[in-house]
């Protein structure tokens, strides 16, 4: 057997390779979590359906309902003054400003534009 054996140029090519292409990863894979107004407005969509139009009887749309009522309704869970099973919950840690921004998001939507085809 020759010295070093061949498998040790393998074992140092294999550790050069990893932990370099570790540290690649490391620059490639630090994205942006921080929640945006779309993305927050994306989970709401999730029940109350596409654009905040809904399609089950259910559940209401977000589009229609009056900026103001909307606005107080939110605050309302999050404070638990509103009755609710989901919204209670879903609503801690949301500003005001947070709910502001979410009724103007929903307002701005045209209800005629249904994404259900
Ligand atoms: C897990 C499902 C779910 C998600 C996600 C959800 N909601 Fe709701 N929403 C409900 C339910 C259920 C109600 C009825 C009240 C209750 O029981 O909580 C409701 C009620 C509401 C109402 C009152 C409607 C009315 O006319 O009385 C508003 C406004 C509202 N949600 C806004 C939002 C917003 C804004 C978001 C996103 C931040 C959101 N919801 C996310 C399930 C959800």
């Amino acid at each position: 057997m020759t010295f070093p054996p061949p498998i040790f140029f393998f074992l140092l090519l294999a550790t050069w390779f990893f932990s370099a292409s570790h540290v690649f990863c490391a620059d490639t894979v630090t994205e942006d979590k921080t929640p945006t107004l779309e993305s927050i407005a994306r989970n709401c969509m999730a029940c109350h359906g596409g654009r905040g139009i809904s399609r089950s009887p259910l559940i209401s749309s977000l589009v229609n309902i009056d900026k103001e009522r909307f606005i107080a309704l939110l605050q309302g869970y999050r404070d638990g003054t509103t009755p609710a099973t989901v919204m209670n919950r879903l609503m801690q840690g949301f500003s005001d400003d947070d709910i502001r921004a979410l009724a103007d998001y929903f307002q701005a939507i045209d209800p005629e534009v249904s994404p259900h085809k």
